[in-house]
């Protein structure tokens, strides 16, 4: 089994590399995700979206591993913004997912009515007081939103901005300003949605450690300081390699290399849920 390094900052013990849960049904949450807590994955990414939680719940519940040694991250849907909406709704996610309380919850996008994202983030918290959730965060914020939230929650309220980033999308401006309010970045779609299975150079910098360039796209990722990334596979191999990267480290050359894929190349950007990106 491996272990996986946790990032300790403002007490979050968020394991570094979690398993993603977008787009996989519950049969095969129910197929996958059981070997996968064998290997090792204690971070666990859903969303009241995905519908899925009710079988990350059972796959939990069915390891025999204690409830404690998990990391289950969940996201609150914007219809469910309103603040009496946003605790009834993680009670009931709370329910599908079989446990009092998440490690993280995040609102999902920044979509906000007509009285601004601060009600929702004082329901965000009270969540948090009442122990419906360890640790609270946001996703798909921008740098504007962010400092926003931060300046209503306070400092070292906030955990997480878990936003797209991988080697193809370096988020440099918005990386700055989360490392300025002590955030962690968590990295979705960090195989940029497999892109980066194939791409010639990150198999080159692989082979000088007999890793492929999906685990070197990973490791990359994790090797930043206060960055997590929570890949996705319905494929039982795939999340053997995919948390196989604690076992060598990328050199100054092969960063550099790296840095050179940057494209700006951004993959989610949803009408209507999107906000002005900062790129
Ligand atoms: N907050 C948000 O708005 C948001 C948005 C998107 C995603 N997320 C989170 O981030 C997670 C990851 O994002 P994602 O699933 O969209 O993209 P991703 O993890 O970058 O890519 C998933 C794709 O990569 C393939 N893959 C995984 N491991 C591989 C490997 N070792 N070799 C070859 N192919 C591999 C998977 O196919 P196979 O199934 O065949 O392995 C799947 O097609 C999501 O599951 C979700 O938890 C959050």
């Amino acid at each position: 089994m491996t272990d996986i390094p946790v990032i300790g900052a403002n007490g979050l013990n968020m394991p570094a590399l979690g398993f993603g849960t977008f787009e996989l049904d519950e049969e095969t949450i129910g197929r996958v995700l059981p070997g996968a807590i064998e290997l090792g994955y204690r971070h666990i990414d859903t969303a009241q979206i995905y519908r899925n939680e009710a079988a990350v719940g059972k796959a939990v519940a069915e390891s025999g591993i204690d409830r404690s040694e998990f990391f289950l991250t969940t996201k609150v849907w914007v219809d469910r913004f309103a603040p009496e909406d946003l605790l009834a709704s993680v009670q009931g996610s709370l329910e599908r997912l079989g446990t009092d309380y998440v490690d993280l919850l995040l609102l999902h996008w920044p979509l906000f009515g007509g009285r601004g994202m601060n009600p929702t983030l004082e329901a965000l918290m009270r969540a948090r007081r009442e122990g419906m959730a360890r640790h609270i965060g946001i996703s798909n914020f921008n740098i504007d939103h962010t400092e926003q939230a931060v300046a209503f929650c306070g400092e070292g309220q906030l955990m997480t901005n878990q936003v797209e980033y991988h080697v193809y999308l370096g988020q440099e401006r918005l990386r700055r300003v989360l490392a300025r309010h002590n955030l962690v970045l968590t990295a979705y779609m960090p195989l940029a949605k497999a892109h980066t299975v194939n791409d010639p150079v990150l198999w080159q910098i692989g082979e000088q450690y007999g890793k492929t360039a999906a685990q070197v796209a990973l490791r990359w990722l994790v090797e930043q300081d206060r960055v997590a990334a929570i890949p996705a596979t319905s494929n039982p191999h795939h999340a053997a390699a995919n948390i196989d990267i604690f076992d060598f480290s990328l050199s100054k050359a092969d960063q550099e290399s790296i840095a050179g894929l940057d494209k700006n190349r951004r993959i989610c950007n949803p009408d209507g849920l999107s906000p002005a990106w900062d790129d």
